[in-house]
This record gives structure tokens, sequence and C-alpha cells, in this order.
């Protein structure tokens, strides 16, 4: 059985890394998040043409290194050659696209828990699972790791392939039917977005000790807000705000 992901949990996880202050999903941003003092991260798993699991937010390449395209079309030996950190700043020039087995490398090292969270892969999410596998299968991961997903497909394969690692469900708003929802993936938490926070509801669930998890949260006082809600941790880009003002528990 799987081990209770957010018996571990921290109340600020890396959105991507440090991905504030360095390319997100690379290496320079997972090790900013090491030094600003993150546990957590949260990375997006895609993969490449011959199914090779690697570190990518977008289905496409344009936005996040100097490639055109789509990233499960190309090779690794192809996405290899990308530049993923100019985009962002001349500082990060060279930052290389990381494959899930050098993300798992590199938090062995540096002692971070990961959230990697699977993106759709329109059609291919039970291969995407598959190579998820794999990457652990080659790099056994030592630390915390929770799987999530807003994908129906890449949730079931989760559970069907690699069932032993805990799962939470990803979505915007936090739908009427939640609890049927995680049943379904017997997921151990919820992932909502902070544009649809809904107090009432969220409270509710908080109360019945149902983990919750809020993305994308920059700023100190909201996500002030949500822990006093119930929140158990919220995904920031500026991992190292929110953790230098600390979680005030109420009196
Ligand atoms: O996993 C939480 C969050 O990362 C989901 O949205 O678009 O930032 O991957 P996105
Ligand atoms: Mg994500």
């Amino acid at each position: 059985p799987a081990i209770n992901a957010y018996q571990h949990i921290d109340p600020v996880i890396a959105h991507r890394g440090a991905s504030g202050h360095a390319p997100e999903n690379t290496a320079a941003a997972i090790r900013l998040a090491a030094e600003h003092g993150a546990r957590w991260i949260e990375v997006d798993a895609t993969i490449s043409a011959e199914g090779v699991a690697v570190i990518f937010h977008d289905s496409e390449l344009k936005r996040c290194s100097d490639g055109i395209g789509h990233v499960a079309q190309l090779k690794l030996s192809e996405l290899k050659k990308l530049d993923c950190g100019s985009w962002f700043s001349s500082d990060f020039k060279n930052e290389r696209l990381l494959t899930l087995t050098e993300l798992l490398s590199l938090a062995n090292q540096l002692e971070l828990n990961i959230n990697l969270e699977v993106k759709p892969n329109i059609g291919r999410e039970t291969e995407t699972v598959w190579a998820i596998r794999s990457a652990l299968q080659q790099v056994p991961f030592e630390h915390t790791l929770l799987l999530s997903s807003f994908n129906h497909h890449a949730l079931k394969a989760c559970q069907l392939h690699l069932e032993d690692i805990p799962r939470a469900l990803n979505v915007d708003a936090i739908p009427y039917n939640w609890q049927e929802r995680v049943e379904e993936y017997n997921c151990q938490g919820l992932h909502f977005c902070a544009d649809f926070f809904d107090e009432k509801l969220v409270r509710q669930i908080a109360e019945q000790g149902f983990p919750l998890a809020c993305f994308t949260v920059n700023d100190p006082e909201q996500a002030q807000h949500l822990w006093n809600a119930g929140v158990v941790s919220v995904f920031s880009d500026y991992p190292y705000r929110l953790i230098q003002q600390g979680r005030k528990t109420q009196q």
C-alpha cells in the first residue's frame, strides 16, 4: 500500500522549482528551490518521441526553449540540444531539459521530495506512466514522491501501473462531486487553482480531514489566508517569500 504523502508534506511547494527566479523545471530552478529552503518541489512530466520521461510543462517547446514543435515529437537526443534557459534570462543560457532520471538523481542529492505532475500527452497517457515507472526503476527515489494529474487516463494508468505511489487529483475549481472524483482514482489529496478558491467549500473539506493543496500562490498574505482555511500546502514560484514569512498558526 502507498504511504501517506501528506504526512510528509510542507506548507510550501516550489512550483516548477523556484520558477520565479530561474527557468521553470530546470536543474537551476530546482537547486535554487533547495537553497531557498524548500523541501518539496513540483515538476511536470511528459515524454519524448521514443517514450523517455522528461521534465517540461507545455506540450509545445516554444515558450520555454529555443526549439519549435512538440516535445513529444522530438527524440531525446534532439531535446537535449535545446537551450531551455535563455528564454528566461541570459544568465541561464544553455540550461538543458532534464530527463526524469536526472531529476530523480538531483532530488536524491538535494534531499527534496517531489510532486510529479503527469501532463496529459493525449493518447499517450499510459506510455507516459510506463516511462515514469521505468525511470523509477533506473533511479530509485529516496524521498517522498507524490504523483498528480488533471487527466483521467493518466490517473487511471498511475493507479494500475504505479499503484504504490500516492496520487492526487488536480482540478481548476473544486467540483461539487470532488469526493466521488478522488475516490475514482483512490487519491490521497486534491490540488486546486487559487483563482477558484471557494473558502466555504475548502473549510468544509479541510474539516473532514481531506488534504487540499493550492496553486499558484506567490503572495504571502494569500498563502496565510489559504493555510487558515485549512489548505495544507501551497505551490509557489517564489517559495523563498512564503518560507521567510512562515506559516502562522491561529490562536
Ligand atoms: O501541479 C500543480 C500545478 O502545477 C498545476 O498547473 O499548469 O502549473 O502545471 P500547472
Ligand atoms: Mg504543474
